[in-house]
């Protein structure tokens, strides 16, 4: 898409779309995920995931807070339990790169069908350690159309690192019981 000059004299690529995200992210994102499924290794259920993470990130381990974006697909296995899902791929990967909490912006799921698939009960929870209650769920179908939901929305009522309290509190609970 060709990025037009808008009355306010910002560029229709630098203006909020959606969730937060310029269109050009959105295309991005969507793109991206769709690439990443190319990279699926699904032997066994040849139901190929991409998944992408658009995280903006302050982390020193990045010289900027410019966008970046993170890719991951999922990895299946012959003893079958053992494989990944895409989004766990993704979001792992960009843990190991250094991008912690309050960094993640988007995530976006691509699959071969429709209508759109979306993340497991499994990913959801792996999603939500790490993502905004609002930060918003791009699911692309097979056509390229998508659906948004938040992880709230995706997992309401759920269980995070604020649920637990600090260890010393439970072995002083447990010490007095
Ligand atoms: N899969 C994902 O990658 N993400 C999900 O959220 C659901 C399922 C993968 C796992 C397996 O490789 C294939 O899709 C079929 O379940």
């Amino acid at each position: 898409m060709q990025a037009s000059t808008a009355s306010n004299g910002q560029h229709d690529s630098d203006t909020v779309f959606i969730h937060g995200l310029t269109r050009t992210e959105l295309e991005t994102l969507g793109t991206k995920c769709r690439e990443a499924k190319e990279r699926a290794y699904c032997p066994y259920s040849r139901f190929r995931v991409g998944c992408t993470l658009l995280v903006s990130s302050p982390s020193p381990a990045f010289s900027s807070s410019e966008a970046v974006y993170v890719s991951g697909a999922n990895v299946e296995n012959a003893s079958y339990p053992v494989g990944t899902c895409a989004e766990r791929v993704a979001l792992g990967t960009a843990v190991v790169q250094g991008h912690r909490q309050g960094s993640f912006r988007a995530l976006a799921v691509a699959t071969d069908v429709a209508p759109a698939s979306s993340p497991c009960g499994m990913c959801r929870q792996f999603i939500r350690e790490f993502c905004r209650p609002e930060m918003p769920v791009f699911m692309y179908d097979k056509n390229g159309e998508f659906v948004v939901m938040t992880v709230e929305q995706l997992l309401p009522m759920s269980f995070g690192p604020e649920s637990l309290p600090p260890p010393h509190e439970l072995s002083a609970a447990r010490t007095r019981s």
